[in-house]
């Protein structure tokens, strides 16, 4: 088994994203973990990697299923020089980030569903958790962007709830991948594409993530604990939010929720 930290460790020396990692067999959330560590003052970059999560964290406070021995849980931290207000854009730009990975495997099936799901043949295989803390003057003390992929989990093994939404990498080429090669080009790519969100702004990375947003154009139904709104989906923002139009022509902008597509 050559996914553990040593290796991990050898790979990434040197790297900007990774050069300080932890690797633990088992934690509740590795975004947990990597905001006490970010809290004491770890440096950016430092990323921590879990075998297995027990509470591992979703969106609007769902589980993330993290079993041990297939797939991906990391975190990573970021301390960019930006207003809070931005810090969606670097959520987006990770989505951009594993979609281009995942694209290496499956040429022309990986796609983005807002606000950050990533999805080989309209199934989720990767999620993305960015948890911030925001400094007294409006600017960023650190991100912690937590990233799940499904890399060698089989279809069978998925949660009842979810087996027909979800996938994995090796479900889609049929074979299994190695997660040591897969995490340190992940961590690369993450560096790549963070560098040009800062030295040449956000307009690059929309354009990539809308590429590669299937929902552009179609009419979607967004949900957000009680609030419904729905309308054709326009693009993103650069606040990250989904901008629609309703069936007035009025535009509007969608900050949470979770976006389904209710007509071709
Ligand atoms: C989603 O709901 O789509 C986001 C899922 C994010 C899961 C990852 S796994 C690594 C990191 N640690 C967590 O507890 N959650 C994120």
């Amino acid at each position: 088994m050559d996914f553990n930290e040593k290796n991990l460790a050898v790979r990434l020396s040197g790297k900007r994203i990774g050069n300080n990692i932890r690797f633990f067999m088992e934690v509740e959330s590795t975004n947990d973990i990597l905001c006490g560590l970010a809290r004491d003052g770890a440096p950016h970059g430092t990323v921590v990697i879990a075998e297995c999560q027990t509470k591992g964290k979703g969106r609007l406070s769902r589980q993330w299923q993290s079993p041990a021995g297939c797939n991906i849980y990391a975190s990573i931290v970021l301390k960019p020089a930006i207003e809070s207000v931005y810090a969606p854009q670097i959520t987006l730009m990770t989505g951009v980030v594993v979609a281009e990975l995942l694209s290496e495997y499956c040429t022309g099936a990986v796609t983005l569903k807002w606000p950050n799901d990533v999805q080989i043949g309209g199934k989720k295989v990767c999620g993305i958790l960015a948890e911030m803390r925001a400094s007294a003057g409006g600017g960023v003390d650190f991100i912690v962007v937590g990233i799940g992929i499904n890399v060698n989990m089989r279809g069978k093994n998925f949660d009842e709830s979810i087996r027909d939404m979800a996938t994995s990498l090796a479900e889609e080429v049929g074979h299994d991948i190695s997660r040591l090669d897969l995490a340190v080009k992940l961590f690369a790519k993450f560096d790549d594409l963070y560098a040009r969100l800062l030295n040449s702004g956000f307009s690059s990375i929309k354009d990539s993530w809308l590429s590669y947003c299937d929902m552009v154009g179609k009419q979607v139904r967004v949900i957000f604990k009680n609030d419904k709104d729905s309308g054709e989906v326009l693009g993103v923002d650069d606040f990250g939010a989904l901008v629609i139009s309703d069936k007035e022509g009025k535009i509007k902008r969608v900050i949470a929720g979770d976006a389904s597509v209710v007509k071709e």
